[in-house]
């Protein structure tokens, strides 16, 4: 290998632990801890694993955290009744719905319910449109494609002006608000996806190359452009093999072929993940800082 690994672990740390500091300030200050509620619906294994890390890294962050579990079998009219009740909480400044939901509620539905002020998930529509209109500053930003943006400044500094920047992946949660962060940064942007055709080639035409797709090892070595930074969003789990409890963890991008190739990888797991996670405790802490009027 010969990329520099990007570790997103150590950054989201170094992020966790001066969100802890400020938070601490804060309530000393103006007696404003910051609170975050998790809600869960269902028992999806790998959504319990993330819900409760997130609930525990708030908790580290000295937030106020609370988790909501609810049933498999819960309405969408029980669900929209918990987010307006956690709107209406001043003690509460930011609400995550964990996603996916059952197939009885329209996550849609659920996401327009939440307070703007309080979607640090950055999926509400309001905030959605603020980010593509370039007012990213005044909106809540997903957490992963912002983790992303702070991995890439990290190799790349500042300078990303004019350089090619290729997001493989279109989903409302990372691909566009990735693809706008990255036009926001004065990059030349394409968004591949399923149906692009040649999607190699147009890899292969990446300064900064992000992978969103789910699908496993799907970006090659040589699909990438030598001294490419390339972020992999994706977590994939392998079928196990014979003699395995469980599958290998892989992200979208085949990292060794690829970390011949690239300038600098994340890794999965330890590269975008952790990002995510401190992105949310950066967001909830912004909402509790609004609401006392203090600059961030
Ligand atoms: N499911 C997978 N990633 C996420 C995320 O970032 N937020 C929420 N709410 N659900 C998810």
């Amino acid at each position: 290998m010969t990329a520099q690994l990007i570790d997103g672990k150590a950054s989201a740390a170094a992020l966790i632990a001066r969100i802890a500091t400020d938070a601490a300030l804060l309530l000393e200050t103006k007696q404003v801890r910051p609170g975050l509620a998790v809600v869960i619906v269902g028992d999806d294994p790998a959504s319990q694993v993330y819900v409760a890390n997130k609930s525990r890294t708030a908790e580290r962050c000295g937030f106020h955290s609370v988790q909501h579990t609810l049933g498999p079998d819960t309405s969408e009219v029980q669900l929209l009744a918990l987010v307006a009740k956690l709107n209406a909480d001043p003690a509460i400044h930011g609400i995550l719905v964990q996603l996916p939901l059952p197939k009885q509620i329209a996550a849609n539905a659920v996401i327009r319910a939440i307070d703007p002020a309080k979607d640090v998930d950055g999926f509400h529509d309001i905030n959605a449109g603020r980010i593509a209109s370039g007012a990213a500053h005044e909106a809540f930003v997903p957490c992963t494609p912002a983790g992303a943006m702070i991995l890439i400044r990290e190799v790349l500094g500042e300078a990303l002006a004019g350089k090619n920047a290729v997001v493989v992946g279109r989903s409302n949660i990372v691909g566009k608000p990735m693809a706008s962060l990255l036009l926001a940064a004065d990059c030349t942007v394409t968004i591949a996806h399923s149906r692009t055709a040649d999607l190699p080639a147009v890899c292969r035409g990446a300064d900064i190359l992000v992978a969103a797709v789910g699908r496993p090892e799907l970006i090659r070595g040589d699909w990438v452009k030598p001294g490419a930074v390339v972020v992999d969003v994706g977590i994939n789990r392998l079928p196990a093999a014979p003699g395995e409890a469980k599958g290998r963890l892989v992200g979208d991008v085949a990292f060794d072929e690829v970390a011949a190739h690239a300038a600098a990888i994340t890794p999965v797991p330890g590269g975008v993940g952790p990002m995510t996670i401190a992105l949310l405790m950066l967001n909830t802490l912004t909402s509790a800082c609004r609401h006392a009027g203090v600059a961030i």
